[in-house]
């Protein structure tokens, strides 16, 4: 598979402005905890704390060279060496075809091998089934109780930590 990664401060302005119209697409957003529409604004300051701090890091994904999706780490403590993550496939017509797997194996090893981290989590609202399924599938366990709950579209929808420990990571899917 023709599967590629560029820092997002790499790209160029035009494909950084492409992040945010897939962070705010419906089919996107519903799943992040933070679901408003992201400002022009707020998106400059999350790529200038990406450049100036140690606690965020992202790239792009490319498929067949061109750009498809987003992962990215936040709150990098490199203490604890425990860092969140996230992960989108924003282009729809090309989910399921093994993209987020192949992209989630890179971030696990570049957290794990090259920033020599030991644990990664992630929080994944409940009805999000294909993420839950292909995380469990790559050693992420469920922390069992309700982290916390929020509401869409009325809704109350629960959300609840995922962790993956080094030791418990499924390589060669
Ligand atoms: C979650 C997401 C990143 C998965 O990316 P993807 O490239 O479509 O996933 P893959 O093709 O690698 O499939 C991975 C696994 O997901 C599951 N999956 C994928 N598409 C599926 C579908 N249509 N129905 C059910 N399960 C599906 C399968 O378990 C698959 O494993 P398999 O290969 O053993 O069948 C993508 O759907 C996405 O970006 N969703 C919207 C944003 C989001 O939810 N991000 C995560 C927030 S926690």
């Amino acid at each position: 598979m023709d599967i590629d990664f560029k820092n997002l401060l790499e790209v160029d302005e035009a494909t950084q402005e492409l992040v945010r119209t897939w962070r705010n697409l419906d089919d996107v957003r519903k799943f992040m905890i933070h679901d408003h529409i992201i400002s022009l604004d707020e998106h400059k300051r999350w790529i200038e704390k990406i450049k100036v701090g140690n606690t965020k890091k992202a790239w792009v994904i490319y498929y067949n060279k061109k750009p498809v999706g987003l992962m990215y780490l936040s709150n990098i403590d490199w203490t604890k060496k425990i860092t969140d993550w996230g992960l989108y496939i924003a282009e729809k017509n090309v989910r399921g075809k093994g993209i987020g797997s192949e992209a989630l194996s890179n971030l696990i090893k570049r957290v794990f091998d090259d920033m020599k981290f030991n644990m990664m989590k992630t929080f994944v609202l409940d009805n999000n089934d294909i993420a839950i399924k292909l995380y469990e599938k790559i050693g992420f366990k469920k922390k069992g109780n309700v982290e916390h709950k929020i509401i869409r579209d009325n809704r109350e929808i629960n959300v609840y930590l995922m962790i993956l420990k080094k030791q418990d990571f499924i390589q060669n899917l």
